[in-house]
């Protein structure tokens, strides 16, 4: 087991003065590739923007340690200095803005160093191949005109330019066609190690059959209602969510 990173403690959550979060728990140690499944409007998106400081989620009890470090009041920018990292589920397009410049400020503002210019755009360079991305992507404007798939990809890109501790893919496989979601797994592969770990919020399995998980969670109703490993993916594909959810309500 590696070291401890992330501890979710019995975290209740509001948004719009609706409870969301019921009491969840997660915990994530370095090294480790963790899964989350449930259904839709379960509370997935919620845990992770969390997670992340969104602003539109209140916590009204319960911890998020991140590093031994109670993070729970912490700004989204403040997280991502500490190595918090998440990919959205619906990427925006953001005119002005290139792929590269966007890179760039974040790594300034996350290492608070200047960047060796040639250095970070032979590195962008590498990443782009990985994701079989064409270079001139790098100069064009954020996600504009980009189709449903690049936008995901460029989340990965984003990922591995800013080598967080935490990644979190909030259902980046979902519209990428067989041989995309083959690509993002390659470089999530190429991503992962023991010193950082990844949440990825999935609907489909074919991500994992290259990206093997240490840990599947299902989250229902706003819960953390089983962990198993890898082979709960097959008895969710078989199954789907029912007998969790009956188990949940005996609970
Ligand atoms: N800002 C908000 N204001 C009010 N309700 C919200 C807000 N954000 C989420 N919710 C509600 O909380 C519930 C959980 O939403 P969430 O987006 O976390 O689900 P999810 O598990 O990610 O679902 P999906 O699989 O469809 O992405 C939903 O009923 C949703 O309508
Ligand atoms: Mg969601």
């Amino acid at each position: 087991m590696g070291e401890k990173l992330l501890d979710i403690k019995d975290i209740h959550v509001e948004a719009e003065g609706n409870e969301i979060l019921k009491g969840l728990n997660l915990k994530v140690n370095k090294g480790e590739v963790h899964v989350i499944m449930g259904p839709n409007g379960a509370g997935k998106s919620t845990l992770v923007n969390v997670i992340m400081g969104h602003p539109k989620y209140k916590i009204t009890s319960g911890d998020i340690i991140f590093e031994d470090e109670r993070i729970n009041d912490l700004k989204t920018d403040e997280r991502a200095r500490k190595g918090i990292f998440l990919s959205f589920q619906s990427p925006e397009e953001v005119p002005g803005i290139t792929v590269e410049g966007l890179l760039r400020g974040a790594r300034t503002a996350i290492t608070g160093k200047p960047i060796k210019l040639m250095a970070f755009r032979k590195e962008l360079k590498e990443k782009l191949e990985v994701l079989q991305f064409d270079e001139s992507y790098a100069s064009r404007y954020l996600n504009v005109g980009f189709s449903g798939g690049e936008k995901k990809k460029n989340e990965i890109i984003q990922m591995m330019m800013l080598n967080p501790k935490l990644a979190i893919l909030d259902e980046t496989d979902s519209g990428l066609d067989v041989d995309a979601v083959k690509i993002v797994s390659k470089g999530v592969n190429k991503f992962k190690s023991n010193d950082n770990a990844i949440i990825i919020i999935t609907h489909n399995s074919k991500i994992l059959e290259d990206l093997r998980p240490d840990f599947v969670h299902i989250v229902l109703n706003g819960k953390v209602v089983k962990t198993g490993d890898a082979s709960l993916v097959d008895e969710i594909n078989n199954n789907g969510f029912g007998e969790f959810k009956e188990a949940a309500l005996n609970s």
